[in-house]
């Protein structure tokens, strides 16, 4: 076991902070404020080969491994949590599910701009009544020659209104169930779709969850993810997906812990109380164990699963472990470092109210933590049958 970054790890993790602090965590309060998208932005972290890590260079990705894309998703995270959700969203879930399901010619099509940034992507797969229940989908895509006409509703859409590229999954036979649901790549252009409105959000607040509209969108049967051959598979392919989306999702949590517990320690040894920095209370100091430690913990189940993930493993269960662990820290974390900052910490003159924001939805998206309990569950019971 070896529990060192590589030389490019470290590369990449430092040239990731250099930016982050630099240009994304200035901008944190102001897209709280005003929710406008941040494209200036999201299009540099493109230029510099931050929105497709993972991707090989061929296509036009990183070429990086999968403890670095989760570097840069922790690093940006902890300067700027709305970033990391666009990045997320838009590569775990969209650009790696045309890498990883694609055809050959799709992937030449959609990847070298999405890989630049120049082309958004979304993952399109939950509905008004398939939140958990996932397999529930009520828009249907029904065949015509080669074509398929694709009519329903869509919600929660992450960068919904901003992705030139969708990954969408409808039912193309609703009998069978989740084994009529297929995926489909539908542009943004296409006649008969539209992005709906944005959601008002707790935190976040510079990604936006959209719903999306189809009425009579009419694709080629070409704009099936991998082809024909992916008929009826699309169930097996989005959980698979968010598998990995999962484990970037804990990197985010602790990106966003990180914040708060420096933020925490840097007041702690600045404010004064009873003529002391409040750093030498014990009540302060046993937070900020407590902090570090379960943030320390996030990171070595996130790493393992991220880790097992890169060696091409199932990582069903240890992402499910690390989502679930890693956002409820976020969630622990963000409230004792307000509560070291006492009334100030409920002030939006400091960071604190916000982090509390932006982690809460950690627990929430990417399948909730009852969800994740039920995958880890289900896998572990399968352990030992
Ligand atoms: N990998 C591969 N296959 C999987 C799988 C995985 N992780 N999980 C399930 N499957 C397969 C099963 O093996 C099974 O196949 P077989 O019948 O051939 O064995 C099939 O899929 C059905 O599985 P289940 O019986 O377990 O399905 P279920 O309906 O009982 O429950 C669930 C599945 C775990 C509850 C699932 O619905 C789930 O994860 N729900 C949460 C959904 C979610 O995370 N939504 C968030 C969407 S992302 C988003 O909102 C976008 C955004 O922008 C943030």
């Amino acid at each position: 076991m070896n529990f060192e970054f590589t030389e490019e790890q470290l590369m990449v993790r430092d040239s990731i902070r250099k930016f982050a602090e630099a240009e994304l965590l200035p901008l944190g309060p102001e897209l709280d404020r005003t929710r406008e998208f941040p494209w200036e932005t999201v299009r540099k972290m493109g230029e510099l080969g931050f929105m497709a890590p993972p991707v090989p260079e061929e296509y036009g990705g990183g070429g990086m491994d999968s403890i670095s894309y989760l570097i840069i998703g922790m690093e940006v995270a902890r300067c700027e949590a709305s970033h990391a959700t666009i990045l997320g969203a838009h590569c775990s879930l969209a650009v790696l599910s045309i890498l990883d399901f694609a055809t050959e010619e799709q992937k030449k099509k959609y990847l070298p701009k999405m890989c630049s940034g120049e082309w958004l992507g979304a993952f399109s797969l939950t509905e008004p009544d398939a939140g958990s229940d996932a397999s529930n989908l009520q828009t249907i895509a029904v065949k015509d020659g080669d074509y398929y006409t694709i009519n329903g509703q869509k919600q929660w859409c992450t960068n919904g209104a901003e992705a030139s590229v969708i990954v969408l999954f409808a039912n193309t036979n609703p009998e069978a169930g989740l084994r009529g649901i297929t995926p489909f790549i539908i542009e943004k252009e296409m006649e008969g779709f539209k992005a709906g409105h944005i959601e008002d959000t707790m935190g976040i607040r510079g990604s936006h969850q959209t719903d999306m509209h189809f009425e009579n969108c009419r694709v080629h049967k070409d704009q099936i993810l991998g082809g024909e051959a992916n008929i009826g598979k699309g169930f097996k392919i989005a959980m698979t997906i968010l598998d990995n989306g999962r484990v970037g999702m804990a990197g985010a949590s602790i990106g966003i812990a990180q914040a708060a517990l420096e933020a925490a320690v840097k007041y702690a040894n600045q404010r004064e109380q009873f003529g002391q920095k409040i750093a030498q209370f014990q009540a302060i100091q046993w937070m900020i164990a407590d902090m570090a430690t379960e943030i320390e913990a996030a990171k070595q189940l996130t790493y393992y699963a991220s880790w097992l993930k890169g060696e091409g493993k199932k990582v069903t269960a240890e992402a499910a472990m690390a989502k679930m662990f890693a956002s409820e820290v976020a969630g622990r974390v963000t409230d004792m470092a307000l509560q070291i900052h006492g009334g100030y910490g409920y002030s939006k003159e400091y960071p604190l109210e916000r982090l509390v924001r932006d982690a809460r939805i950690k627990r929430i998206y990417e399948g909730t933590n009852e969800i994740q309990r039920l995958v880890i569950s289900r896998e572990i019971l399968r352990m030992y049958r």
